[in-house]
Formats: C-alpha cells, sequence, structure tokens
C-alpha cells in the first residue's frame, strides 16, 4: 500500500501543474488580446488620419479641442428635423409621469437597479438596434466625422437614448446633478440635443469651460460635487455655461474634460437626447480588471458599419 505523505505530494503536484497551465492559458489570452487591441486601435487611427471631414465637423472638432463644447443646431447640420416628432412621440405618454412615477419605473427597471433615485428615464432603451431617426442623428456623417477628428480615432458609438425628467422641486441631488467629469475615459464625445428647448426652469446641462474646468486638480475624477464643495476646490462656477435653446439646438461636449451637471429641475420637465462617442483605448485597462463589455458591445452592427464607411472613404 502506497504512503499515504506520498500520495498527498502527487495530488499537490498535480494541482499545481494545473494552475501553472491555467496561469500560461490566461497569459496567452491577455497577449493575444493586447496585440488584437492594438490593431484595432491602429487601424482607426489611420483611418481618422486619412479622413478630411467636412468643414462644419471639423469646426466642431476645433470648438472641442479649443473650449471643449461647440454649440449648433438640426437645421445647421443639415439634419432632418423629423427627428424632432420622433422624440416628441416618444415623450409623449411620459409627460404625464410625476418624479415618483420615474423613481419606481427605476426600480423596476433592470437597467437602473437598486438606483431608486434616478431622476430620468430613457425613452429609447428598446430600440437600441433599429434605425430609428435617432440613430440616423447619431450616424450623421458631421456627429461621426467631428467625433472621429476630435478623438483621432474611428469612435464606437457608446451611448443613444432620450433621457425624460419630470420637473421636481426635491432638494437632495443625485449623481450626474452633482458636478462632476464622466471620469473613465480621458476623453469622449458626447451630443446632446434638446427636441422640445429647454431654459434654466428645466435644469439644463451646465458646461464649465476648458479653460476653468482644471481637471489637474482632481486627479481620481470620479468625485460628485455640489456647488459649494467645487468652488472649495477652486473651480470658478460663475464661468458655467447653461445649454438651453429652441428646439432642435445641440451642443457637442467632451464631458471627460469639463465638469458639467444636469438635470437640476425645477418647474419645468426636460427632454434631452443624449449620443456617445468613445475612443477604444480608454476602455481597454478596464476589459481586464472589472470585466467591462467591450467598446461599443451596445451598437455591433452599427459601429461594424461605422468602420466599414471610414474604410470605404479610403
Ligand atoms: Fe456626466
Amino acid at each position: 500500500m502506497q504512503p499515504i505523505v506520498e500520495s498527498n505530494q502527487l495530488v499537490l503536484q498535480a494541482y499545481r501543474l494545473r494552475l501553472l497551465l491555467a496561469l500560461m492559458l490566461a497569459n496567452i489570452r491577455l497577449v493575444i488580446n493586447w496585440v488584437r487591441d492594438r490593431h484595432v486601435i491602429r487601424r482607426r487611427r489611420e483611418l481618422a488620419k486619412i479622413y478630411k471631414g467636412t468643414p462644419e465637423s471639423r469646426a466642431i472638432a476645433d470648438g472641442l479641442e479649443e473650449v471643449g463644447f461647440y454649440f449648433t443646431n438640426l437645421r445647421r447640420l443639415g439634419i432632418n428635423e423629423a427627428v424632432l416628432d420622433y422624440c416628441r412621440e416618444l415623450t409623449g405618454s411620459a409627460r404625464s409621469l410625476s418624479i415618483e412615477d420615474v423613481w419606481a419605473q427605476n426600480y423596476e427597471s433592470i437597467y437602473h437597479r437598486n438606483e431608486r433615485e434616478g431622476y430620468w428615464i430613457d425613452l429609447h432603451v428598446p430600440m437600441r438596434q433599429e434605425r430609428t431617426p435617432l440613430l440616423e442623428f447619431a450616424t450623421n456623417e458631421i456627429v461621426v466625422g467631428a467625433a472621429c477628428t476630435y478623438l483621432k480615432e474611428v469612435p464606437f458609438l457608446t451611448g443613444l437614448g432620450l433621457f425624460y425628467t419630470p420637473a421636481h422641486a426635491d432638494k437632495v441631488l443625485y449623481d450626474n446633478q452633482f458636478w462632476h467629469l464622466d471620469g473613465r475615459r480621458p476623453s469622449q464625445v458626447k451630443i446632446f440635443m434638446l427636441p422640445d428647448g429647454g431654459d434654466e426652469e428645466s435644469g439644463p446641462l451646465y458646461l464649465i469651460p476648458k479653460a476653468y474646468s482644471n481637471r489637474r486638480r482632481y486627479t481620481a475624477c470620479l468625485g460628485r460635487y455640489t456647488d459649494e464643495q467645487i468652488v472649495e476646490n477652486g473651480v470658478d462656477i460663475s464661468k458655467r455655461i447653461p445649454f438651453v435653446g429652441p428646439p432642435g439646438s445641440i451642443v457637442f461636449a467632451d464631458t471627460s474634460r469639463l465638469f458639467h451637471c444636469g438635470g437640476r429641475t425645477r418647474n419645468k420637465p426636460r427632454s434631452q437626447v443624449i449620443i456617445n462617442w468613445s475612443p477604444v483605448e480608454s476602455y481597454l485597462p478596464y476589459k481586464f480588471k472589472q470585466k467591462q463589455a467591450s467598446p461599443g458591445s451596445k451598437f455591433p452592427d452599427v459601429n461594424r458599419d461605422i468602420l466599414r464607411y471610414f474604410s470605404g472613404l479610403i
């Protein structure tokens, strides 16, 4: 009969071998992913270098570079204003909602699980991959072209929604109602559009221009600040610019570089389209550490078509 000690050693050795094999396999996967990601980035940057853009898309990219944002509207971008009717139709039934209804819906929703305090609902969620007028707007050549020129790579569509916030006098701020930077990405292009217009009463998006946003003071970039806290930290909120205007007003902004907040609605509700175009590299470290979905995974067909579009321009 074999001694127990020896048999235990054999088992231990087998475990060690399995562990070693698992580690080797994991590293091979890591290296393969890294090489593939480098290739994807290089390809997207090469295409962006060649891409010339239109005068309007270049003007938007310049605005983003200089001050961090650029105001425009649907008509100036030559975008079919039918998108306004489409948004109003989606907003229709939501107009009767109170903030309590929104809390209740968010509580039930798989998108906002555990976020009872959420102050808005996304009315476009069920139709992300359909070719709706909103997707047409998001993938308009000037819109994508501006993001491509500014980010210096063919970007990924990572978000598209129509967010409705009922009027509420709630003084307790939540999430994006605080001043913040979208810190998960070093840079990105967000496009905001007001289908019903908006003014200071409807809780506009406020942007602090690049020159005053002073990102270096906030190395973590993940904080949420009240007016008092952000002033204490040296940010001059008197320089804030509200995104207000008639229906169809648009602002392009790099919300990763500008302090911003919004949705502090008081007397009027707000509906707002938000489109996110993001660079790929900012996601890569997260893919392994946080099991983040790969960029653009919400819109695989759209992102494949966009890459084809840019590839076809050569
Ligand atoms: Fe934000």
